[in-house]
């Protein structure tokens, strides 16, 4: 198939833009590099640099099978302090994405959800049914994304996948692209941060709250590979059937403490990783565990790699360069 992955110069649309091309499609990335990295897109994909309010129109216009869509805003702090790029980015670049679909008759797309729709969950694990009450203008302007998949199937006939990723985490090793991983220039994320005290030797690094209701008291994820989550939109892209809008969450069903994700860096590492009790981080709700068991079912996604697989393959991603 040919295809193009928006947003395939992150962390996630290069891993999944590799793992296309592995599976022989041909991959045209899409990115205006605002978060992204060139140097990421897996050398065979062919990479137009460019906003797709702008581009989309006119390079779906040379014939595409369908659209893997990861270009975003993904910063839950940021979106609370300038929602305007969350709604004109997210939805409104979205939306322009739709358009030019409808346009060029390209009918088949896979998006890139989050489990922040979901917001504060009255019970775990959550399942695709859960309510949708997200708490920061990112799950909002992704949640209004799912909407608008919803009707347009209803409305135009497309196939849509929603995919709604819990923790992303880890680094791919692909053949020919070599190790993609996450290089984000605010690093928000957990796995990250620890690794990056590992390496610099430095530290502390903080653990935003330990007063949470859970037996050690700091929050609790679901983990999923990134490699995992490859596979994933592989068979999401499969399932796009027309008329209808599938949504799954992507997790383990495992849930792991900050304090846990912590000690498996330090096992991983052998480093002695400093670290410090902080306040909470405003927003941040206690426990996140997806029900992954509708794809599993119906699309036969299975989690291959557990956490120590993902510390692991970060750790090896951050040393790529200095083998400190
Ligand atoms: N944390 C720390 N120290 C850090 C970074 C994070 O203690 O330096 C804690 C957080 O407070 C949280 C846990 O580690 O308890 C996980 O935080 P991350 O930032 O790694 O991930 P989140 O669970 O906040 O974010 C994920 C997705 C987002 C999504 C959000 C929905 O990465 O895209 O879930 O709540 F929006």
């Amino acid at each position: 198939m040919r295809l193009l992955v928006t947003g395939g110069a992150g962390y996630i649309g290069s891993v999944v833009a590799a793992w296309l091309l592995a599976a022989r499609h041909e991959v045209v990335v899409l990115d205006d590099l605002s978060t992204g990295h060139e140097d990421a897109v897996p050398p065979r994909a062919t990479f137009v640099r460019g906003d797709i309010r702008r581009e989309a129109g006119h390079l779906l216009a040379t014939g595409f099978d369908a659209v893997l869509h990861f270009a975003a805003r993904s910063l839950v702090a940021e979106s609370v302090a300038r929602p305007d790029l969350y709604w004109g980015n997210n939805l409104g670049g979205t939306l322009a994405l739709l358009e030019a679909m409808r346009e060029t008759g390209t009918d088949r797309i896979v998006f890139s959800s989050t489990a922040a729709v979901y917001g504060e969950p009255a019970s775990v694990p959550i399942e695709e049914s859960a309510l949708t009450l997200p708490t920061s203008p990112y799950g909002a302007s992704k949640l209004a994304v799912d909407t608008a998949l919803t009707e347009q199937a209803r409305m135009h006939g497309i196939g849509a996948v929603s995919l709604r990723y819990f923790n992303v985490a880890g680094a791919h090793a692909d053949p020919r692209a070599g190790w993609l991983g996450e290089r984000h220039a605010t690093e928000t994320h957990l796995i990250p941060n620890v690794l990056a005290v590992a390496q610099a030797g430095s530290g502390p690094v903080s653990i935003f709250g330990a007063d949470y209701p859970t037996p050690d008291g700091t929050c609790i994820r679901d983990y999923i590979h990134v490699t995992d989550l490859a596979a994933a939109h592989a068979l999401a892209l499969a399932a796009c059937a027309p008329g209808q809008h599938k949504i799954y969450n992507l997790g383990s069903g495992t849930g792991y403490s900050n304090l846990e994700v912590l000690t498996a860096c330090r096992e991983v590492t052998d480093r002695d990783i400093p670290a410090k009790m902080t306040d909470r981080r405003p927003g941040d709700p206690a426990i996140l565990i997806a029900s992954s068991e509708r794809i599993g079912t119906e699309l036969s996604w299975h989690p291959q790699r557990g956490l120590h697989d993902m510390v692991t393959d970060a750790w090896t991603f951050m040393r790529r360069d200095t083998r400190t």
